[in-house]
């Protein structure tokens, strides 16, 4: 029997879920293999300068350790004598050249690596390095820096303008305000590290936490400047990412390096705090957005201006500005984006990477422009909803971000929502509502799937994609089962080896459309392949109106012609089908402006007299096309939300600029949501097919899912209260 939650719009479970709730399942740190030994940073204790002398003596005779690497003697890196290696493997290489000279770029960089045969050793032993150092004056603080701010290389971030400059200003209606966002830690559960194991000279084999088993192939190759084809790669499980593993970091490098030193394998699991200072974070922004409408609300200019906090050894830029330019429909409209160059680790995307950050300045101006206009913030953005796409002159491929407005409207009770702030109380709490919008390109890249379809009926189907937590194979399984007409059960998914068919980076929001696209024509080949195979039995029927269902192939009238694919390779002596498939994009998004949508709505109590807030509800609405898997889908949303809670009232990265260095760069300090913080969510999608993008009419959605409810609790904020807060978060004091 057809078992709906296993196809297309289903509500399957996991498939991995036992192996993760058992601990069956294996993250990379969980490897042993031979004669593995372990290494432990050394971090630099100034934020900018030259090291002139490196102390290893003591932690050399520690017990145990096999080598303390340094600039003073690891193996040379093949493309680092040559290349910058910001060029290499396209932005995702390691940046800055690990252990290769004596330049100290950030507080905290790794300055050597200590190796040795127990963990516990090689952290003993990390801890007895020391350094002289030739310090230089640093630079930390993006406020005091914002004049240095330089325009980026990046070509989608140039000065934009449409209509006329700065044309807010002219409107009847108008405010102008600055938005701050501090810097952001991912911080998945999974710490970051590898296992390196070189096999011979120029054949390794490593297990990563990576989003991207290709691509951290690719880095190594290019890097040591060996074949692709010798670097393997295994990452079948990741403990969440947030994007911190989408380029392959310096500490990666270091470990590959040791590994060439001692000639045995070694394994790094960098340190929670660690995790703060080596391996990226949402860059601190300050933004200032203007905005002026006609007195009926109609926009007619916006400008949008972000600074952007970025390191100092390489250029690093994100979408902050992009969505302004297309979510409304305004005749003028400019917006500027500047890198401000910092003594500071590199950023890298954490979810929704800009656009959650400029939403929060975009969609608080147009929340503070309603009350200007003493317009209901969704009308305001009604009236203002474009058509087509202002900014490429295209239609939309799908857009029903109107309807997802209605939907949460009616989920939150938006009814309730006191026209005036600080007019509503509840349970003594000042209540208030907020929404703000969220979009997020709807990508979709090359991809390969190789599909085997065996004789005891059960179906094989492998691409090197990565799952760092949405449920990757779950929906693959669900898009075969959907083509094929078989059970789930009798349908695996492989991802996470470098040794399966080119799948892309699992970031911003693709996979399902990319990876989703390469399984769908796989098993679409296999179904012709049947066909062809299955004789005369189906000869009547027309090949385009056969039904696949049940492990079958039978014609739509004909009940009695109909053969099992069991029954197909039997008669035809075959062990197995198989079918390597490519997809790619078309022309379509040359066509179609394609986005997925979201919208946030929060209800916040805000306690009068201590000023702490509390999310009470919050409706998430995607317009995100086809949802393959409603319940994962769910859950990604959900995770988004949570995400969004933390970005709005707790999560901040607070580095003391006297000495450069984080001083909350642990979990007891930097804070994220917990479960008491965390109120009803409500998912809701407008599961509308788009009908451009891919097969399914799946657009993405794990960066919506957090872009947009930052400004939605702070404009809920200003709705309890009052109290317009321009910095996040939101803590009590800035609200007493
Ligand atoms: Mo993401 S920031 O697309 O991992």
């Amino acid at each position: 029997m057809k078992n709906k939650d296993e196809r297309i719009g289903g509500r399957m479970s996991r498939v991995d879920a036992q192996l993760k709730v058992t601990g069956a399942a294996k993250y990379f740190a969980e490897f042993e293999v031979p004669n593995l030994v372990y290494g432990v940073l050394v971090p630099s204790t100034i934020t900018k300068g030259t090291i002139k002398s490196l102390d290893t003596k003591k932690a050399e005779s520690a017990p145990g350790v096999l080598a303390v690497l340094s600039y003073l003697n690891a193996p040379k890196t093949p493309a680092y004598q040559t290349d910058e290696p910001s060029k290499t493997s396209s932005g995702r290489g390691p940046g800055m050249k690990a252990f290769h000279d004596n330049k100290v770029y950030f507080n905290g960089q790794p300055i050597a690596m200590v190796v040795a045969n127990t963990f516990e050793r090689a952290t003993y032993a990390a801890s007895l390095v020391t350094a002289q150092y030739e310090k230089s004056s640093h630079q930390t603080e993006l406020k005091s820096n914002l004049d240095k701010g330089i325009t980026p290389k990046s070509k989608s971030l140039q000065d934009y303008q449409r209509g006329k400059k700065d044309a807010y200003q002219t409107a009847p209606v108008k405010i102008e305000a600055e938005y701050i966002q501090p810097t952001e830690v991912h911080n998945p559960m999974e710490l970051h590290g590898i296992l390196a194991q070189w096999e011979g000279p120029d054949k390794i084999t490593v297990y990563a936490k990576t989003q991207g088993v290709k691509m951290t192939q690719q880095v190594i190759a290019d890097t040591f400047k060996i074949p692709k084809e010798n670097v393997s790669v295994h990452s079948q499980f990741v403990g969440g990412a947030f994007g911190m593993s989408l380029r392959v970091w310096p500490h990666e490098i270091a470990t590959i390096l040791a590994a060439q030193k001692v000639q045995r394998p070694v394994k790094l699991v960098i340190t929670r705090d660690q995790m703060f200072t080596i391996a990226g974070y949402r860059p601190h922004t300050h933004q200032k957005v203007g905005i002026g409408a006609n007195k009926d609300g109609k926009f007619v200019g916006i400008s949008h201006w972000a600074n952007v906090q970025n390191s100092n050894y390489e250029e690093f830029t994100e979408a902050t500005v992009g969505m302004t330019r297309f979510l409304y429909r305004s005749p003028n409209v400019n917006t500027t984006y500047r890198v401000v160059p910092l003594d500071i680790c590199t950023p890298i995307p954490m979810r929704g990477p800009g656009e959650a950050t400029g939403a929060f300045a975009l969609e608080s101006a147009i929340d503070e422009l309603s009350y200007a206009l003493n317009m209901d913030p969704i009308d305001l953005r009604m009236k203002n909803y474009p058509e087509k796409d202002p900014e490429q002159d295209l239609p939309w491929s799908s857009n029903h971000v109107r309807e997802a407005y209605q939907l949460g409207a009616d989920k939150i009770g938006w009814s309730n929502r006191p026209k005036e702030p600080r007019s509503k109380k509840e349970n003594g709490m000042w209540i208030g509502y907020g929404m703000a919008t969220g979009t997020f390109g709807a990508h979709r890249r090359e991809a390969t799937a190789r599909a085997q379809l065996k004789a005891d009926g059960t179906l094989l189907i492998q691409s090197a994609a990565s799952d760092i937590g949405p449920g990757t194979g779950t929906a693959m399984v669900q898009i075969a089962a959907e083509v094929m007409g078989m059970p789930a059960d009798q349908i695996k998914f492989e991802l996470g080896e470098t040794a399966f068919p080119y799948a892309p980076i699992q970031g911003g929001s693709a996979t399902v459309a990319s990876v989703g696209s390469a399984v769908h024509e796989a098993c679409m080949a296999l179904r012709q392949q049947l066909v062809e195979l299955s004789g005369n039995a189906l000869k009547k029927a027309k090949v385009d109106t056969l039904v696949y269902e049940e492990g079958r192939v039978r014609s739509p009238t004909d009940r009695s012609a109909s053969i099992a694919y069991t029954e197909i390779l039997k008669r035809n002596n075959l062990p197995m089908l198989e079918v390597t498939k490519e997809a790619k994009p078309g022309e379509e998004g040359k066509k179609f402006a394609m986005y997925s949508f979201s919208v946030h709505f929060v209800k916040v109590h805000v306690h009068p007299t201590t000023g702490v807030v509390r999310v009470k509800h919050a409706v998430a609405v995607a317009d995100a096309g086809t949802i393959v898997n409603h319940k994962t889908a769910s859950s990604q949303m959900m995770g988004g939300a949570v995400g969004g809670i933390g970005m709005a009232l707790q999560e901040e990265a607070v580095i003391d600029h006297r000495y450069g260095r984080y001083i909350n760069n642990d979990l007891a300090n930097y804070h994220v949501p917990v479960n008491a913080d965390i109120p009803d969510i409500d998912v809701l999608f407008v599961d509308k097919k788009d009908p451009y993008i891919n097969p399914m009419g799946a657009k993405g959605l794990g960066e919506i899912a957090i872009i947009g409810m930052a400004p939605a609790i702070a404009n809920a904020v200003y709705n309890a209260t009052g109290k317009r807060i321009r910095e996040l978060p939101i803590t009590p004091d800035k609200l007493i």
